[in-house]
């Protein structure tokens, strides 16, 4: 028999929405999200950040708190999916944990493709995989992206060459290879994918 492990109730909220109705310090917020990040990344340490301050830091600038202003860079999503009942750190059963996070810039600049959205960065606790959280987070962020901005324009995202857990997900979400540089692939989300998108 084959256990099949679903999720009963998610929430998805954008980091300021949450730290505001649930009163959570942001920068313990900010260290929660850090520690799921570097759960996610632990078998896939070559394209990741592999300590907490400078997980931290790169949370920070995910925000838009830090380098916000570099160019071609707008419009930052960050959101966080919570489970309405998840495992503590502690063990202890908690309400609504945050369980994941993708993060975004509705606009942004790319050398090959020009305007863009640009998916940054997608990270799901370990203990919570497999389970439709990454398909979720990554749909609710293309519409954010273009609830910000309906300008029609195409999605992308840098993904490890190696790393065929999360290029399976974005294959199957419409997703294709553009370039490769170095250990990265480029990856590009035509406007009539994104379009049907929208339109769920
Ligand atoms: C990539 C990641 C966010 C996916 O999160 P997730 O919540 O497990 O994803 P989902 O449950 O929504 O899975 C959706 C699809 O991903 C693929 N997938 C998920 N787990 C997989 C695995 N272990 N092996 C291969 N494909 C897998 C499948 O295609 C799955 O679709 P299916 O359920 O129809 O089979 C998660 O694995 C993660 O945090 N990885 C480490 C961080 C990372 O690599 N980020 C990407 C940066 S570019």
């Amino acid at each position: 028999m084959t256990l099949r492990r679903e999720i009963n109730v998610l929430r998805i909220l954008n980091f300021d929405s949450f730290a505001q109705s649930l009163k959570r310090d942001p920068e313990e917020l900010q260290k929660e999200l850090a520690r799921i990040y570097l759960r996610a990344y632990e078998d896939l340490p070559q394209y990741a950040y592999t300590d907490l301050d400078s997980t931290i830091h790169y949370i920070k600038w995910l925000r838009g708190e830090r380098g916000s202003k570099g160019w071609g860079r707008s419009g930052h999503i960050f959101l966080i999916a919570l489970l309405e009942e998840s495992i503590g750190e502690n063990g202890n059963i908690s309400k609504w944990e945050p369980v994941g996070f993708a993060a975004g810039d509705s606009l942004w600049r790319d050398s090959e493709l020009g305007l863009v959205a640009n998916f940054h960065e997608i990270a799901v606790d370990p203990r919570y995989q497999g389970m439709g959280i990454g398909k979720k987070l990554i749909l609710e962020l293309i519409k954010e992206f273009f609830k910000f901005n309906p300008r029609p324009r195409d999605v992308m995202l840098w993904v490890g060459l190696e790393n065929t857990r999360a290029e399976t997900l974005y294959r199957k979400l419409g997703f294709s290879v553009v370039s490769i540089k170095g250990i990265w692939k480029k990856m590009r989300l035509p406007y009539e994918k994104v379009k049907a998108i929208l339109s769920e």
